[in-house]
Protein backbone atom coordinates (compact mmCIF):
# COMPACT_ATOMS: atom_id res chain seq x y z
CA UNK A 1 0.00 0.00 0.00
CA UNK A 2 0.78 3.52 -0.40
CA UNK A 3 -1.35 5.72 1.81
CA UNK A 4 -0.84 9.02 3.14
CA UNK A 5 2.12 9.85 4.49
CA UNK A 6 1.28 11.55 7.55
CA UNK A 7 -1.16 11.34 9.98
CA UNK A 8 -2.98 14.38 11.58
CA UNK A 9 -3.97 14.19 15.35
CA UNK A 10 -7.86 15.09 15.94
CA UNK A 11 -8.66 16.94 19.30
CA UNK A 12 -9.01 15.03 21.78
CA UNK A 13 -12.26 13.00 22.96
CA UNK A 14 -14.69 13.87 25.28
CA UNK A 15 -14.13 10.93 27.35
CA UNK A 16 -10.21 12.34 27.81
CA UNK A 17 -10.18 13.47 31.02
CA UNK A 18 -9.25 17.17 31.42
CA UNK A 19 -5.92 18.25 32.85
CA UNK A 20 -5.97 17.35 36.24
CA UNK A 21 -4.82 19.41 38.76
CA UNK A 22 -3.03 17.59 42.47
CA UNK A 23 -3.31 19.99 45.45
CA UNK A 24 -0.30 19.25 47.74
CA UNK A 25 -1.37 18.07 51.53
CA UNK A 26 0.25 20.59 53.16
CA UNK A 27 -2.57 23.08 54.09
CA UNK A 28 0.54 26.03 53.31
CA UNK A 29 2.43 24.75 50.24
CA UNK A 30 0.90 26.10 47.32
CA UNK A 31 3.51 24.10 44.85
CA UNK A 32 1.00 22.58 42.04
CA UNK A 33 1.35 19.43 39.90
CA UNK A 34 -0.59 19.94 36.75
CA UNK A 35 -0.99 16.75 34.41
CA UNK A 36 -1.24 17.58 30.48
CA UNK A 37 -2.86 15.05 28.68
CA UNK A 38 -0.73 14.22 25.50
CA UNK A 39 -2.76 13.45 22.30
CA UNK A 40 -2.54 10.04 21.40
CA UNK A 41 -3.22 8.29 17.59
CA UNK A 42 -5.71 6.05 19.29
CA UNK A 43 -7.75 7.59 22.87
CA UNK A 44 -8.31 5.16 24.40
CA UNK A 45 -11.30 5.42 27.54
CA UNK A 46 -9.74 4.84 31.08
CA UNK A 47 -12.46 1.94 31.11
CA UNK A 48 -14.43 0.23 28.75
CA UNK A 49 -15.73 -3.24 28.41
CA UNK A 50 -14.81 -5.57 25.54
CA UNK A 51 -17.19 -7.93 24.65
CA UNK A 52 -16.00 -11.52 23.95
CA UNK A 53 -14.96 -12.31 20.95
CA UNK A 54 -15.89 -15.60 20.53
CA UNK A 55 -19.34 -14.68 20.87
CA UNK A 56 -21.42 -14.49 17.96
CA UNK A 57 -23.80 -11.38 20.19
CA UNK A 58 -21.06 -9.00 19.98
CA UNK A 59 -18.98 -7.41 17.47
CA UNK A 60 -15.72 -7.50 18.92
CA UNK A 61 -13.66 -4.40 19.19
CA UNK A 62 -10.05 -4.95 17.39
CA UNK A 63 -7.69 -1.65 17.02
CA UNK A 64 -4.47 -0.99 17.80
CA UNK A 65 -5.40 -1.40 21.81
CA UNK A 66 -7.87 -4.07 22.01
CA UNK A 67 -7.08 -7.47 20.30
CA UNK A 68 -7.89 -11.27 19.88
CA UNK A 69 -6.29 -13.70 21.80
CA UNK A 70 -3.47 -15.87 19.67
CA UNK A 71 -5.86 -18.74 20.09
CA UNK A 72 -9.20 -17.07 19.09
CA UNK A 73 -10.13 -18.72 15.49
CA UNK A 74 -13.71 -17.55 14.63
CA UNK A 75 -15.57 -20.26 13.79
CA UNK A 76 -17.49 -21.63 10.30
CA UNK A 77 -14.48 -20.50 8.13
CA UNK A 78 -15.14 -21.44 4.41
CA UNK A 79 -12.76 -21.75 1.26
CA UNK A 80 -14.37 -18.27 -1.04
CA UNK A 81 -13.09 -20.87 -4.13
CA UNK A 82 -16.72 -23.35 -3.23
CA UNK A 83 -18.73 -19.75 -3.82
CA UNK A 84 -16.30 -17.87 -6.50
CA UNK A 85 -14.84 -18.12 -9.27
CA UNK A 86 -10.95 -18.07 -9.94
CA UNK A 87 -11.32 -14.73 -11.35
CA UNK A 88 -13.08 -12.98 -8.09
CA UNK A 89 -10.20 -15.19 -5.42
CA UNK A 90 -7.46 -14.81 -7.89
CA UNK A 91 -6.72 -18.24 -7.20
CA UNK A 92 -5.74 -17.83 -3.75
CA UNK A 93 -6.95 -19.95 -0.40
CA UNK A 94 -8.90 -17.38 1.12
CA UNK A 95 -11.44 -17.81 3.95
CA UNK A 96 -13.88 -16.05 5.54
CA UNK A 97 -16.80 -17.00 7.84
CA UNK A 98 -19.27 -18.86 6.58
CA UNK A 99 -22.19 -15.70 7.61
CA UNK A 100 -20.52 -13.08 4.61
CA UNK A 101 -20.40 -15.54 1.75
CA UNK A 102 -24.37 -15.01 1.01
CA UNK A 103 -23.73 -10.70 1.98
CA UNK A 104 -20.69 -11.12 -0.06
CA UNK A 105 -22.00 -12.88 -3.17
CA UNK A 106 -24.70 -10.55 -3.13
CA UNK A 107 -22.43 -7.51 -3.27
CA UNK A 108 -20.15 -9.11 -6.18
CA UNK A 109 -23.08 -10.11 -8.52
CA UNK A 110 -24.53 -6.67 -7.90
CA UNK A 111 -21.12 -5.09 -8.61
CA UNK A 112 -20.64 -7.75 -12.06
CA UNK A 113 -23.88 -6.53 -12.89
CA UNK A 114 -23.21 -2.44 -13.46
CA UNK A 115 -20.00 -3.95 -15.65
CA UNK A 116 -17.35 -3.38 -12.41
CA UNK A 117 -14.75 -6.32 -11.93
CA UNK A 118 -13.56 -6.33 -8.60
CA UNK A 119 -11.34 -9.29 -6.75
CA UNK A 120 -10.73 -10.24 -3.59
CA UNK A 121 -7.31 -10.11 -1.96
CA UNK A 122 -7.20 -11.11 1.70
CA UNK A 123 -9.41 -12.49 4.25
CA UNK A 124 -9.23 -14.61 7.12
CA UNK A 125 -5.64 -14.19 8.80
CA UNK A 126 -4.62 -16.15 11.44
CA UNK A 127 -2.71 -14.81 14.28
CA UNK A 128 0.41 -16.33 13.08
CA UNK A 129 -0.05 -15.48 9.39
CA UNK A 130 -0.96 -11.93 10.66
CA UNK A 131 2.71 -12.19 12.72
CA UNK A 132 4.50 -12.76 9.36
CA UNK A 133 2.59 -10.07 7.59
CA UNK A 134 3.60 -7.58 9.97
CA UNK A 135 7.33 -8.68 10.39
CA UNK A 136 7.54 -8.60 6.44
CA UNK A 137 6.03 -4.71 6.55
CA UNK A 138 8.73 -4.12 9.60
CA UNK A 139 11.30 -5.73 7.30
CA UNK A 140 10.38 -3.29 4.23
CA UNK A 141 9.21 -0.17 5.92
CA UNK A 142 9.75 0.09 9.38
CA UNK A 143 9.27 3.64 9.25
CA UNK A 144 5.55 3.19 8.52
CA UNK A 145 5.23 -0.61 9.38
CA UNK A 146 2.98 0.45 12.53
CA UNK A 147 0.17 2.40 10.17
CA UNK A 148 0.61 0.00 7.65
CA UNK A 149 -0.04 -3.38 9.25
CA UNK A 150 -1.59 -4.33 12.69
CA UNK A 151 0.87 -6.03 14.93
CA UNK A 152 -0.61 -9.53 15.59
CA UNK A 153 -4.32 -10.20 17.54
CA UNK A 154 -4.91 -6.66 16.48
CA UNK A 155 -5.66 -7.43 12.66
CA UNK A 156 -9.65 -7.31 11.88
CA UNK A 157 -8.88 -9.98 9.50
CA UNK A 158 -8.31 -12.28 12.58
CA UNK A 159 -11.93 -12.02 12.80
CA UNK A 160 -13.14 -13.77 9.48
CA UNK A 161 -15.05 -11.03 8.77
CA UNK A 162 -12.62 -8.72 6.67
CA UNK A 163 -12.23 -8.33 3.20
CA UNK A 164 -9.74 -6.46 1.10
CA UNK A 165 -10.94 -5.89 -2.38
CA UNK A 166 -9.43 -4.89 -5.47
CA UNK A 167 -9.40 -3.63 -8.90
CA UNK A 168 -8.33 -4.39 -12.39
CA UNK A 169 -7.74 -0.78 -13.20
CA UNK A 170 -6.36 0.33 -10.40
CA UNK A 171 -3.27 0.96 -12.08
CA UNK A 172 -4.42 3.37 -14.62
CA UNK A 173 -5.06 5.62 -11.26
CA UNK A 174 -1.60 5.82 -9.97
CA UNK A 175 1.34 7.01 -11.53
CA UNK A 176 4.08 5.18 -10.48
CA UNK A 177 4.59 1.42 -11.34
CA UNK A 178 2.37 -0.63 -8.97
CA UNK A 179 4.64 -3.61 -7.32
CA UNK A 180 0.74 -4.64 -5.10
CA UNK A 181 -2.48 -4.54 -5.64
CA UNK A 182 -2.51 -2.14 -2.80
CA UNK A 183 -2.65 1.54 -3.19
CA UNK A 184 -4.71 4.76 -1.38
CA UNK A 185 -6.01 5.70 -4.93
CA UNK A 186 -8.09 2.32 -4.92
CA UNK A 187 -10.67 5.08 -3.80
CA UNK A 188 -10.51 6.39 -7.23
CA UNK A 189 -11.44 3.59 -9.05
CA UNK A 190 -15.02 2.66 -10.53
CA UNK A 191 -14.62 -0.67 -7.85
CA UNK A 192 -13.63 1.67 -4.94
CA UNK A 193 -16.09 4.25 -5.61
CA UNK A 194 -19.43 2.16 -6.14
CA UNK A 195 -17.99 0.11 -2.42
CA UNK A 196 -17.78 4.01 -0.71
CA UNK A 197 -21.23 4.13 -2.10
CA UNK A 198 -22.97 0.72 -1.56
CA UNK A 199 -20.91 -1.23 0.29
CA UNK A 200 -23.14 -0.58 3.65
CA UNK A 201 -26.06 -2.16 1.88
CA UNK A 202 -24.63 -5.47 1.86
CA UNK A 203 -23.52 -4.68 5.73
CA UNK A 204 -19.92 -3.54 4.93
CA UNK A 205 -17.76 -1.08 6.66
CA UNK A 206 -15.02 0.60 5.69
CA UNK A 207 -12.68 -0.11 8.61
CA UNK A 208 -10.07 2.73 8.19
CA UNK A 209 -11.28 5.82 6.40
CA UNK A 210 -8.88 8.48 5.58
CA UNK A 211 -10.39 10.98 8.43
CA UNK A 212 -10.28 8.64 11.21
CA UNK A 213 -6.86 7.74 10.73
CA UNK A 214 -5.92 9.64 14.07
CA UNK A 215 -8.26 7.65 16.20
CA UNK A 216 -7.58 4.06 14.34
CA UNK A 217 -4.08 4.71 13.66
CA UNK A 218 -3.40 3.20 10.30
CA UNK A 219 -3.33 5.24 7.11
CA UNK A 220 -6.70 5.15 4.83
CA UNK A 221 -7.58 1.33 3.64
CA UNK A 222 -10.27 2.20 1.14
CA UNK A 223 -9.65 -1.23 0.29
CA UNK A 224 -10.38 -2.69 3.88
CA UNK A 225 -14.32 -3.57 4.35
CA UNK A 226 -15.20 -5.00 7.56
CA UNK A 227 -18.53 -7.15 7.73
CA UNK A 228 -21.06 -6.11 10.50
CA UNK A 229 -24.58 -6.43 8.96
CA UNK A 230 -27.02 -3.62 7.06
CA UNK A 231 -28.31 -2.13 10.33
CA UNK A 232 -25.07 -1.27 11.95
CA UNK A 233 -22.85 -0.61 8.41
CA UNK A 234 -26.02 1.62 7.23
CA UNK A 235 -25.53 3.71 10.31
CA UNK A 236 -22.30 4.52 10.54
CA UNK A 237 -22.20 5.25 6.60
CA UNK A 238 -25.08 7.60 7.50
CA UNK A 239 -23.47 9.43 10.46
CA UNK A 240 -20.61 9.02 9.01
CA UNK A 241 -17.85 7.48 11.67
CA UNK A 242 -15.78 4.70 11.47
CA UNK A 243 -16.49 1.36 13.69
CA UNK A 244 -13.94 2.06 15.56
CA UNK A 245 -15.03 5.66 16.77
CA UNK A 246 -18.45 3.62 17.52
CA UNK A 247 -17.68 1.32 19.45
CA UNK A 248 -15.11 3.39 22.16
CA UNK A 249 -18.43 5.74 22.61
CA UNK A 250 -20.43 2.53 23.00
CA UNK A 251 -18.52 0.65 25.23
CA UNK A 252 -19.31 1.31 28.88
CA UNK A 253 -16.70 1.03 32.04
CA UNK A 254 -14.78 -0.91 33.05
CA UNK A 255 -12.54 -3.27 31.41
CA UNK A 256 -8.91 -3.74 30.32
CA UNK A 257 -7.47 -4.44 26.48
CA UNK A 258 -7.43 -8.19 25.97
CA UNK A 259 -3.85 -9.01 26.26
CA UNK A 260 -3.03 -10.97 22.88
CA UNK A 261 0.36 -13.43 24.20
N1 LIG B 1 -3.69 -3.40 7.24
C1 LIG B 1 -4.60 -3.66 8.32
C2 LIG B 1 -4.54 -2.55 9.34
C3 LIG B 1 -4.30 -4.98 8.98
O1 LIG B 1 -3.12 -5.34 9.02
O2 LIG B 1 -5.21 -5.61 9.46
ZN1 LIG C 1 -7.33 -5.48 5.12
Amino acid sequence: PTPSPTITPTPLPSNTPSPTTEPTPSATATIRIVIVPTITPLPVPATCVQPDPASDNFIPLVTKTFGLSAGYVPPNLVALSEHFSNRITLGYPTLLRAEVIGPLKALINDMESVGLSPFIISGYRSYNTQKLAFQKWQEIEPERAAQLSAPPGHSEHQLGLTVDFGSPTLQDYVETELTSNFHTNFYQTPEGQWLLNYAHVYGFTLSYPREAAALTGFFYEPWHYRYVGPELATQLHEIGISLTQYQLNQFAAPCEPIPTE
